[in-house]
């Protein structure tokens, strides 16, 4: 069985730990940022091969993020396409340019921004060029 003195030594080095672990934070910790997209807005039409700015809101950002470089993709009824539109650009610019694929026009898409994590934007509509 444990001794009080044991015990007790026990509860004050956790206690140490877990003080330690507290006060350095810059050390190791990373904190996922999920941007929220902005543009594109729901519903709004983008046309195919049109070119467009995807903003995300900056504010948020923590001080250290886990991986600061981006990437987007495209998305509908819940299956991201494999097609990458942009990559290689910083979270911290809040936007980047893609084109709009030659995909079949429709509603439901969205754009997917990939960093830390995926994050959509609200659905949106594709029309072709000819619309
Ligand atoms: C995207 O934003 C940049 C910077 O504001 C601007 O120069 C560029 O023309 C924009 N592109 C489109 C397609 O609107």
């Amino acid at each position: 069985m444990f001794s009080l003195r044991a015990l007790t030594t026990i509860i004050t080095s956790s206690a140490a730990l877990f003080s330690l672990t507290r006060a350095s934070p810059s050390v190791e910790r990373r904190d996922v940022w999920v941007p929220q997209i902005l543009y594109p807005r729901t519903n709004i039409v983008w046309k195919t091969g049109y070119r467009h700015n995807v903003t995300w809101d900056t504010s948020s950002q923590p001080e250290q993020i886990t991986n600061p470089v981006g990437s987007i993709q495209l998305r509908k009824s819940g299956s991201t396409f494999p097609d990458v539109l942009q990559e290689g650009f910083q979270l911290t610019d809040g936007r980047v340019e893609i084109t709009v694929p030659d995909v079949t026009p429709g509603c439901g898409y969205q754009i997917v921004l990939f960093g830390d994590s995926g994050n959509f934007s609200p659905e949106f509509i594709i029309a072709s060029e000819g619309d």
